[in-house]
């Protein structure tokens, strides 16, 4: 027997059955990011695998474990891309974009790869709709509503109701460092019993421990009563001017003080976006300040801050029953009986497309109820019937698949200008 090849885990195929809703949250999307004023970008699927250790820090799980490199090209190392920050910052620098604007705001819309351990809303290729503002004029709290209150409006117009903005601020770097010794200090006399990675985790990156879905680290986690002495002035006011932004575009928010982030990029504004019917992978999106990263990678001195939101746990969250009934129907499905009349639907089909219609035909002379249930199944809106008759007689049969009302069109000398305009007036 053949062995059959099935995708790789962790991987889906996209059928044409779901795409219609791919194409409308790619769709409306793009039209928000308009609105925005965000220019889509377009960076590569791999990059160098420093790119990606240098930005989203060596100890992040993303890095440490998820990393899919590319065999044979050892001397340079490549990775394929498993976010679109880090590539959308490492572009910005190559072709001094400080230098042309001074606020250069993308999105994009893509797959990015994790070697995660697949399971519901954990893909090992998923896909992400993000947007990036990066600049020299790039810190203003205003940017940071803009930001946090696009990735809502999104999510709003992808008909989703039922979801909680979860924000916190990380301070400064310095303020980060704080932050971590504070951790390490309430946490000191818990750590036995903290669980083996996160024991590992204490010295080389606590927030991980904040995180942790183990059962006894989560428990710990919930009894931390942290505060804010971590923070300096500075960045308690730039926080209280973020919150103060979106009170002011009525955008709802809960402050999580234990929200810290999964990549080691982010100072300041981190967000999350959860959906409850998600379950255990309830992140629909998340992003946050990045300030230090643009001059990390050797550029300029500017800010940044973005988002990305996962498009199939968005997908899982919808109500897709809603959108399937958005798929296109077909204007004309031709149905015909042998050799003579599938060379006449060919031509039909060829003349309805060129005029913008969308149009099939069988392929193979079937019964006409096998036909007929062909048609119905791709939601055709008429039928065409080409006949022994109607060839001898120069004409066609459009049957209106709603209220089964037919009518005889003639087609002279293969002119097909009546029938192309009885479609006209129907679409
Ligand atoms: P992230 O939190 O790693 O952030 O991913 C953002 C979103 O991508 C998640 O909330 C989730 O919806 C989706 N996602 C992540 N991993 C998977 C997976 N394995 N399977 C399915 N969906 C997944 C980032 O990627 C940052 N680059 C966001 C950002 C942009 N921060 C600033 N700018």
């Amino acid at each position: 027997m053949v062995k059959k090849i099935s995708s790789p885990r962790g991987t889906a195929d996209i059928l044409p059955a779901d795409v219609s809703v791919w194409q409308s949250i790619e769709n409306q999307s793009r039209e928000l990011f308009k609105c925005y004023n965000y220019k889509e970008i377009r960076t590569p699927y791999f990059e160098e695998t420093g790119l990606f250790q240098r930005s989203l820090g060596q100890t992040s799980d993303v890095v440490n474990k998820q990393l899919l490199q590319l065999a044979g090209d050892k001397k340079e190392g490549y990775s394929l891309r498993p976010e679109g920050t880090a590539s959308v910052v490492r572009s910005y620098i190559e072709n001094g974009m400080d230098r042309k604007e001074s606020l250069s705001k993308y999105f994009y819309l893509g797959a990015m790869f994790r070697g995660e351990r697949p399971q519901k809303g954990r893909l090992r290729q998923f896909h992400q709709i993000g947007a990036e503002a990066i600049g020299l004029n790039a810190q203003s709290p205003f940017l940071d509503a803009e930001i946090i209150g696009l990735a809502v409006q999104l999510l709003n117009r992808f008909g989703l109701k039922d979801f909680k903005l979860k924000i916190n601020t990380l301070g400064t770097l310095e303020d980060k460092e704080a932050f971590s010794r504070v951790l390490r200090e309430k946490l000191d006399d818990k750590r036995v019993e903290l669980c083996e990675e996160c024991q590992n985790r204490f010295n080389r990156n606590i927030f991980r421990v904040l995180d942790c879905k183990n059962n006894i680290c989560s428990q710990i986690v919930g009894q931390l009563d942290i505060g804010d002495e971590h923070l300096s002035e500075e960045s308690r006011i730039y926080f209280e001017e973020v919150k103060g932004a979106l009170n002011s575009a009525s955008i709802e928010y809960f402050v999580e003080p234990k929200l810290v982030r999964g990549l080691d990029y982010y100072t300041h504004t981190v967000f999350e976006i959860t959906g409850s019917s998600l379950g255990s992978q309830d992140a629909l999106g998340a992003g946050g300040r990045y300030g230090g990263l643009v001059k990390q990678l050797g550029g300029p001195e500017a800010d940044a801050i973005g988002f990305a939101l996962g498009i199939e746990r968005i997908i899982l969250a919808k109500n897709q029953a809603q959108d399937k009934q958005n798929d296109p129907l077909l204007d004309a499905f031709i149905v015909t009986f042998d050799n003579c009349g599938q060379k006449m639907a060919f031509q039909i089909v060829s003349e309805l497309r060129k005029n913008g219609l969308v149009a099939d035909m069988s392929f193979k002379t079937a019964s006409i109820k096998k036909q007929m249930s062909q048609a119905n199944k791709l939601n055709a809106r008429t039928v065409v019937i080409v006949g022994e008759d109607e060839i001898k007689n120069n004409c066609v049969v459009l049957k209106d698949m709603a209220t089964a009302v037919q009518e005889k069109i003639d087609i002279n000398n293969d002119n097909f200008d009546l029938l192309i305009q009885k479609f006209k007036e129907r679409k």
